[in-house]
């Protein structure tokens, strides 16, 4: 993950090869949101100016090229740059760009003012301008993908897009819900994030026509390695550092979202202390004051609740890598792993 992830020295040749077929996927992204008019044109330059750290297009980018089924020849022999086409590229950008706009709308969502160490597009431009450029980026993505001329790609994206959909809306749902359980809480985060995760690392594999069947497990890897990053995500909300995760951060609580952390201490505290949990909890919706901030995270590591949410991920991330190691054995492999282990491992 740019940014993010050191590499040892053997996989510095494919981390080249990821970091010049980004580039190639940044100047596809932005042309195609290109629309000729300065109004529109100034607000995509404003998408365009931040990157985060790009692991969707990665996933997509090492899905294809470690489970091509010549990719082992094309390694043993030097030319794996061979692996990396337009089209490859363009269903890179498509898998950006619909984070992207989900992105746009989730500041909305979230009243957020950072993002990627920049103002997010409702502070600067106001939330009906950052609703419609989040539309304008999913149509942008659809378009771009139709251009592939794959159905079976397409089909996929409309499908994930649904997910994602359904994972904000039943999020929504539960706003405020201080009874909510745990299978609720990865439903929300298993459709919200992991399904667009998993379909990054299924598409590049299907695109160069590996195993359908290969292609469904690169899915399920995803998927688990989606929802332990939405899981290390909740946690740098509520204990990261805003200048240090680039985003605006305690917005969970503030939004009446209960992360898992908070819903395995609920369920874990002696119920003479949950009365005062869900006191700070519920007072959290109108902004933690610091003194507040610093008891619940005391009452948290009392019943065991960071630990149990970092050993959750892990124990995900762990299930994926054992995934990644059924693969062929190529450098892109490799990388994929020191990936997933990135996910967990990250502070940003
Ligand atoms: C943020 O995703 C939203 C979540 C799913 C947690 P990323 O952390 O991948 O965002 P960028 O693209 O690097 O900014
Ligand atoms: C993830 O939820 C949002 C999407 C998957 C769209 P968050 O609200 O936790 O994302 P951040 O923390 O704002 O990036
Ligand atoms: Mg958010
Ligand atoms: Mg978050």
């Amino acid at each position: 993950m740019r940014g993010v992830l050191d590499v040892p020295e053997a996989l510095v040749p494919v981390q080249g090869l990821i970091a010049d077929a980004l580039v190639r996927v940044e100047s596809v992204f932005d042309e195609h949101l290109r629309a000729e008019l300065p109004p529109v044109d100034q607000l995509c330059a404003h998408v365009e100016r931040y990157r985060g750290k790009m692991l969707r297009p990665i996933l997509v980018l090492l899905g294809a090229i470690s489970a091509a089924p010549e990719a082992p020849e094309l390694f043993a022999s030097g030319r794996e740059d061979e692996l990396v086409t337009d089209e490859l590229i363009r269903l890179a950008a498509v898998c950006e760009m619909v984070h992207m706009a989900t992105l746009v709308h989730d500041d909305v969502l979230d009243d957020a003012e950072l993002r990627r160490r920049g103002a997010t597009l409702n502070h600067l431009r106001g939330n009906e301008a950052a609703v419609i450029l989040g539309d304008y980026l999913i149509a942008g993505a659809y378009h771009l993908c139709a251009t592939i001329g794959r159905l079976d790609l397409s089909e996929r994206i409309g499908r994930v897009s649904m997910d994602l959909c359904a994972g904000e809306l039943l999020q929504l749902h539960h706003r405020g819900d201080l009874s909510l359980d745990e299978p609720t809480y990865f439903e929300i985060v298993r459709r919200k994030t992991g399904t667009l995760i998993g379909v990054s690392c299924e598409l590049g594999a299907s695109l160069v026509n590996a195993p359908p069947e290969t292609a469904s497990a690169l899915y399920q890897t995803g998927l688990r390695l989606g929802v332990a990053f939405q899981i290390r995500d909740d946690l740098l909300d509520l204990t990261g550092d805003e200048q240090r995760v680039g985003k605006s951060v305690r917005k969970d609580l503030e939004k009446g979202k209960l992360t898992l952390p908070l819903v395995h201490h609920l369920g874990a505290c002696e119920p003479i202390s949950r009365g005062r949990s869900l006191e700070l909890i519920e007072g959290g919706a109108g902004g933690v004051s610091e003194a507040d901030e610093r008891e619940l995270l005391g009452r948290l590591t009392e019943t065991g609740s960071v630990t149990y949410t970092e050993a959750t991920a892990r124990a995900l991330v762990n299930e994926a890598q054992q995934q990644i190691a059924t693969l062929p054995p190529t450098p892109a492999r490799a990388l994929l792993d020191a990936l997933a282990q990135a996910v967990v491992d990250r502070a940003l």
